[in-house]
């Protein structure tokens, strides 16, 4: 069973040119989690913050930074992610390196691991990994990008997903990653995602983001968000 649903920033179409104001002000518009994607130009054709950012804008928030490896080498940066203030590291099942030694190396340095699987890849894939988890993040667009559109078909897997981890009697959530927005999230919850991820659907507002999260909060639910800030206050 999937739990309320949890906003988590993607600060990748946040403005650059002040991310550590733009982390405050998801934070101030009351989302969850902060998700830092990192991007190295060889697993996706992006390139985009390493460790120093991520270590720039930890004074920002105190909630907790979801570091989305979209990287080729995860082992070779995970005790860095980790020593700039990421909480939980997320790394993709199709890299080179072990996931059990990345895993392990999460875990040494203090922190939480995650797994991400792009559209292509079975969720099959990550299934010998869930009893160490404490996330699988399944991507609803392909990687490298912000503002694409959410990829319908990752539903079945993500349900698929979802029986499997409650059939084995484990608290872990899924994330849903790309393209995630008021006509997606409530479709993406239901399937069974807990942490939705939203990046444009965020960062395409200014000011204060109060209202914008609480309607994603709310259509998540598949209710209005007014029904959701009588419930938070
Ligand atoms: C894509 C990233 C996602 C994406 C989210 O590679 O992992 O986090 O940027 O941004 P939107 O919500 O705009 O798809
Ligand atoms: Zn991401």
């Amino acid at each position: 069973m999937s739990g309320a649903p949890e906003i988590s920033a993607s600060i990748l179409n946040a403005d650059f040119a002040a991310l550590g104001s733009e982390v405050g002000r998801a934070a101030d518009g009351g989302v969850d989690s902060i998700h830092l994607d990192v991007m190295d130009g060889h697993f996706v054709d992006n390139l985009t913050m390493g460790p120093v950012v991520v270590g720039a804008v930890r004074a920002a928030t105190h909630l907790p930074f979801h570091s989305h490896l979209m990287i080729s080498n995860p082992l070779a940066f995970a005790e860095r992610f980790a020593e700039a203030g990421s909480d939980l590291i997320i790394f993709h099942v199709e890299v080179g390196d072990d996931p059990r030694e990345v895993i392990d190396a999460i875990e040494r340095a203090g922190k939480r691991p995650g797994i991400a699987l792009n559209p292509e890849t079975d969720a099959g894939a990550v299934h010998e990994f869930l009893e160490r988890l404490d996330l699988v993040l399944v991507m609803t667009v392909h990687p490298g990008w912000g503002g694409q559109s959410f990829i319908a078909e990752m539903l079945p897997k993500i349900t698929a997903l979802r029986e499997e981890i409650d059939a084995r009697g484990l608290d872990l959530p899924i994330g849903i990653d790309g393209g995630v927005n008021l006509d997606t999230i409530g479709r993406a919850h239901a399937a069974g995602g807990t942490v939705l991820i939203a990046g444009s659907a965020l960062y395409s507002t200014d000011g204060d983001l109060t209202p914008t999260v609480a309607a994603l909060r709310g259509a998540a639910r598949g209710r209005p968000d007014a029904d959701i800030d009588a419930e938070r206050t």
